[in-house]
């Protein structure tokens, strides 16, 4: 079936000095979920926050939470994101070589499962997981950083994914992460997605509200 794509804010690109009122804002606003960043300076080079300020972000928040995880051995964290409010929870192919277990683990969470791959790594490695997963996330960023450059190299293999998908039948949320705002939604959409992050060119806008809006005005139905 055809519907609507979804949107969702990444808080990563809010001001914390005043989180309360942002969230509020995303509260207000068209935003269907909130993507919420969380990194470790290991797997990526840079440290946002942990599963006590998602439970705090949870708390006020009525919008739900698709937790990022880009974290090295992100098992050991999963229950921690689950008990704080995570509805999605993602980990990156890249950080688990045990990625079949990681996605059980989640599953016996009761999360909806999501595996992120980085702007290098093909889709064709997710082709034995494919059935397994709620979320497949593609990066059009290398992740670490909001407000970066959308890499264009996403849109062929978000049209490779969607062939894969529609081959066998199957209906994930497929999202794209990094860079993406009014001047690429609809590219990204037409390629296959149908959940886009959008971080600065929400939350760094004159009038996010209308920004979210927008986003979701964006073409008519999409892949879901
Ligand atoms: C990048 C993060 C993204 C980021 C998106 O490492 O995973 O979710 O917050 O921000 P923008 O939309 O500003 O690129
Ligand atoms: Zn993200």
């Amino acid at each position: 079936m055809r519907n609507k794509h979804i949107i969702a804010p990444s808080v990563l690109a809010a001001d914390f000095s005043k989180l309360g009122e942002q969230l509020e804002m995303i509260n207000q606003s068209e935003a269907d979920w909130l993507h919420v960043d969380i990194m470790d300076g290991r797997f990526v080079p840079n440290i946002s926050f942990g599963a006590n300020i998602v439970k705090t972000i949870n708390k006020v928040c009525k919008k739900p939470l698709d937790v990022h995880l880009m974290i090295e051995e992100p098992g050991r964290y999963l229950k921690d994101f689950r008990d704080a409010g995570a509805e999605i929870l993602t980990v990156h192919l890249e950080a688990c070589p045990h990625l079949h277990r990681v996605i059980q683990q989640i599953k016996d969470l009761g999360a909806k499962a999501g595996v992120a791959i980085n702007p290098h790594t093909s889709v064709d490695l997710l082709d034995d997981v494919l059935e397994d997963l709620d979320m497949i996330c593609l990066m059009s960023v290398n992740p670490g950083f909001g407000g970066q450059k959308f890499i264009y190299q996403t849109l062929p293999k978000l049209r490779k994914l969607r062939e894969k998908l529609e081959t066998r039948n199957l209906n994930p949320f497929v999202e794209v992460d990094g860079g993406v705002g009014l001047q690429n939604a609809e590219s990204i959409l037409q390629a296959g997605a149908n959940f886009l992050v959008a971080g600065s060119s929400v939350f760094k806008s004159e009038n996010p509200i209308e920004s979210v809006k927008k986003l979701k005005a964006i073409g008519s139905e999409t892949w879901v």
